[in-house]
C-alpha cells in the first residue's frame, strides 16, 4: 500500500504531469522529503491538487471501495449484488463536473440507477472535490 500510495505522488509530480504547472511539483519537492512526502503536502501545500489527490484516496477508502473496489475497477465486495456494477472509474471518461454530480445526486439523482448512492448530505464540499480530485488521478493517462 506503501508503494501503491508513493507512486500516486511521484504521478501527481510528474514534471509532465497535467496537475503540476497547477500545482507547483517543483515547489513540493523542494520542502517535501520522500519520506514523508504525503504527510508533508497536505500540511505545506494544502490548497494543490497534489494535496486533493492524498486526501482524496482516505474519502475513497472510507465510502467507495466497497463497491467501485480498491483499484476502481468496480470490483468491490459488493459489486455483484448491483446491476449495472459499480463503475470501472479507471477506465471512466466522464467530465469532472459530471463525477461531481453523480457523487453529490447520486445514479437516482442524475437519472441512472439508484445503487450509486448521493452524497451530498455524507461528504463535505472539501471531501467531494478531493474525491473528484483522487478519481481524475486514477484514471489511465
Ligand atoms: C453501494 C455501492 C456504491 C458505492 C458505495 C459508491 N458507488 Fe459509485 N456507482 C455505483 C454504481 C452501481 C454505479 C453505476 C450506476 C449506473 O451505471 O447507473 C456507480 C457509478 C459511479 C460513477 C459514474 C462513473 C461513470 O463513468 O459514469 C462515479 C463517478 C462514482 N460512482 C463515484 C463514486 C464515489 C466517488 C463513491 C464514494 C464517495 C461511490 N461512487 C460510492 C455504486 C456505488
Amino acid at each position: 500500500m506503501r508503494a501503491l500510495a508513493w507512486a500516486l505522488v511521484l504521478t501527481a509530480l510528474s514534471p509532465v504531469s497535467a496537475f503540476a504547472a497547477e500545482a507547483g511539483a517543483e515547489q513540493i519537492l523542494k520542502v517535501c522529503k520522500k519520506t514523508d512526502a504525503e504527510d508533508c503536502i497536505v500540511r505545506e501545500f494544502k490548497h494543490t491538487v497534489e494535496a486533493a489527490q492524498i486526501r482524496g484516496r482516505s474519502v475513497y477508502r472510507a465510502y467507495c471501495v466497497l463497491c467501485h473496489g480498491e483499484s476502481g475497477l468496480g470490483d468491490g465486495r459488493a459489486a455483484k449484488v448491483h446491476t449495472p456494477r459499480p463503475a470501472n472509474l479507471v477506465a471512466s471518461q466522464v467530465p469532472p463536473e459530471y463525477i461531481e454530480l453523480i457523487v453529490r445526486k447520486g445514479g437516482a439523482g442524475v437519472g441512472r440507477y439508484a445503487g450509486m448512492p448521493p452524497w451530498s448530505d455524507q461528504l463535505t464540499d472539501e471531501q467531494i472535490n478531493d474525491v473528484k480530485q483522487f478519481l481524475i488521478a486514477l484514471r489511465k493517462p
